[in-house]
């Protein structure tokens, strides 16, 4: 930040730069999802430009039931490691929101939450790539068999 308020002066330079930082802002890099008391997300599709070098995605569970018996929440993880991110995530519990912990392959997860409850997960974009295959699913053991979805970067 401190660069960029240098190059303040240099308006073509600025213009440049505080465009560049403000796509990162928008809203578009910020997604919302629902999930219910009938096991099932609001999207079975998800996307976000390119260009948000970070993103914010806010569950709400819409249903009543409690987190321990109906509880979601929102993992993002390579196409390619969703069925083993879900399986250790089982064995990791809901202390640890069933999801493996220090996982890299976890891109991004919520707490599990309950009827009622809102979660959100801010993540960088680094590691992923335009085109690549993401999928997000709810951790809660046996639910993302119905709760998965793709999601992209476009
Ligand atoms: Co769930």
């Amino acid at each position: 930040m401190r660069f960029l308020l240098a190059l303040k002066s240099v308006a073509l330079a600025t213009f440049f730069l505080f465009s560049v930082e403000a796509t990162a802002q928008d809203a578009s890099c910020e997604l919302t999802i629902e999930a219910n008391d009938r096991m099932q997300f609001s999207a079975l599709t998800m996307e976000a430009p390119a260009s948000c070098t970070e993103i914010t995605v806010t569950l709400t569970h819409t249903g009543q039931l409690p987190r321990e018996g109906m509880g979601h929440n929102w993992v993002l993880t390579n196409s390619a490691d969703f069925n083993d991110v879900a399986n250790e995530g089982m064995k990791a519990g809901l202390a640890n929101n069933y999801m493996p912990v220090g996982d890299a392959r976890v891109i991004a997860g919520t707490e599990i939450i309950g009827g009622g409850d809102t979660a959100s997960v801010t993540f960088s974009t680094s590691g992923m790539a335009a085109g690549g295959e993401y999928t997000y699913f709810c951790s809660f053991p046996g639910h993302w068999g119905m709760m998965k979805g793709s999601f992209k970067l476009v």
